[in-house]
């Protein structure tokens, strides 16, 4: 079997990823249609040793596609979402549906089962980045010793704010150097040289848009009893999020067993306590890197740990492909 793919959002950082992806590992497609604005008609993007030329989304006919992977902003999805699944099954790398009942959200290495529910809407939704490379090192920590609560610190590149949010960060990086104004349109502070401790909108309390999917989508994929903090800030650095988590067990779990179960865990590479990760060594890998883990003697049955992934890879356009891969093993 082979299967005819839209990819809406082609142009974007997601779109192009996935597209690489699906000829790296070899998906069985049929045709591949890569879908972006109006103002991306008649570019090219590769796709392998191919060049696809960009369809319009406002007049693509998602009756030719067996599976519609969307990555082209909340808003898209919203007004489009729908109406490809009607025709189509739709994998959603936006925020839009994730926090419906009936439409599931899925890791595959941490809740494949909830696949299932795909026919509810024929919508898959793939979850937030920053929350996707948390729980697949806590999903084998939580099956031995049920976690209580999780305190967590991200640390997050620009390019998951896309990609003016890349040419952002470089325009201002090389505008420092030229003696240059350094204007921000994406980024509500300058990002060169810099941290902003602000991803998405402030709720009433002071929650970020971000930190709230971090509580909302662990509870949802992992397990609604957890309770979570979350404060995210964005740092200058192009690709990969790094992540500073406390997790605080029902019992006691040491250092040692933690690094034993991760040693096992799916997706998982593990570094010798004395070393540590950083994000640049993460890019292009579809692994996520744990490292610096550690007792946290301030309080009981609580380790400390440090993890780095891709947020293009794992944390957005692999996860939506092993979501296909999965579709087509084992439901169409
Ligand atoms: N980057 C990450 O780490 C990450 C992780 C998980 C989820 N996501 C989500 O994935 C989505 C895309 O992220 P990204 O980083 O790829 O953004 P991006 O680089 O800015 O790309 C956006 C894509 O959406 C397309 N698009 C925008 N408005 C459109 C419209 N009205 N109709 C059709 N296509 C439209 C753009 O096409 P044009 O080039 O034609 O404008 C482009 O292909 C966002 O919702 C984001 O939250 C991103």
């Amino acid at each position: 079997m082979s299967y005819n793919i839209a990819v809406v959002g082609a142009t974007g950082n997601v779109g192009r990823e996935i597209l690489d992806i699906l000829v790296e590992r070899k998906f069985p497609v049929n045709a591949v249609y890569a879908v972006a604005s109006e103002q991306s008609v008649g570019k090219k993007v590769s796709f392998g040793d191919d060049l696809l030329k960009v369809e319009a989304l406002s007049s693509f006919d998602f009756s030719k596609v067996d599976i519609a992977l969307f990555s082209a902003g909340s808003a898209v999805s919203e007004k489009y979402g729908l109406i490809a699944a009607q025709h189509a099954i739709v994998i959603d790398n936006t925020s839009y549906f994730r926090t419906f009942d009936d439409i599931p959200l899925v890791i595959p290495e941490v809740n494949r089962e909830a696949l299932g529910q795909y026919s509810n809407r024929n919508i898959i939704s793939n979850p937030n980045c920053a929350v996707m490379q948390m729980l697949l090192a806590l999903k084998p920590l939580h099956d031995h010793t049920r976690i209580k609560r999780v305190v967590v610190t991200t640390f997050q590149s620009v390019s998951g704010a896309g990609k003016a949010a890349m040419d952002e960060l470089f325009m201002q990086t090389k505008g420092k150097y030229m003696n240059e104004a350094l204007p921000n349109h994406v980024f509500p502070k300058q990002i060169s040289f810099n941290v902003i401790p602000k991803i998405g909108d402030f709720d009433k309390v002071g929650n970020t848009g971000e930190e709230l999917k971090i509580i909302a989508e662990t509870k949802k994929i992992l397990d609604p009893d957890i309770e979570v903090s979350a404060t995210c800030v964005r740092v200058p650095v192009f690709l990969g999020h790094s992540e500073s988590v406390n997790v605080e067990f029902d019992g006691y779990i040491s250092a040692e067993t933690a690094h034993e179960i991760l040693e096992n865990a799916p997706g998982v590479i593990l570094h010798h306590p004395s070393a540590v990760f950083t994000p640049i060594e993460c890019v292009g890998d579809d692994e996520v890197y744990v490292s610096r883990i550690r007792q946290d003697n301030s309080r009981e049955n609580c380790l400390n740990m440090w993890i780095v992934s891709d947020n293009l890879r794992k944390g957005a356009a692999l996860n939506a492909v092993q979501i296909a891969e999965e579709l087509v093993k084992n439901y169409i």
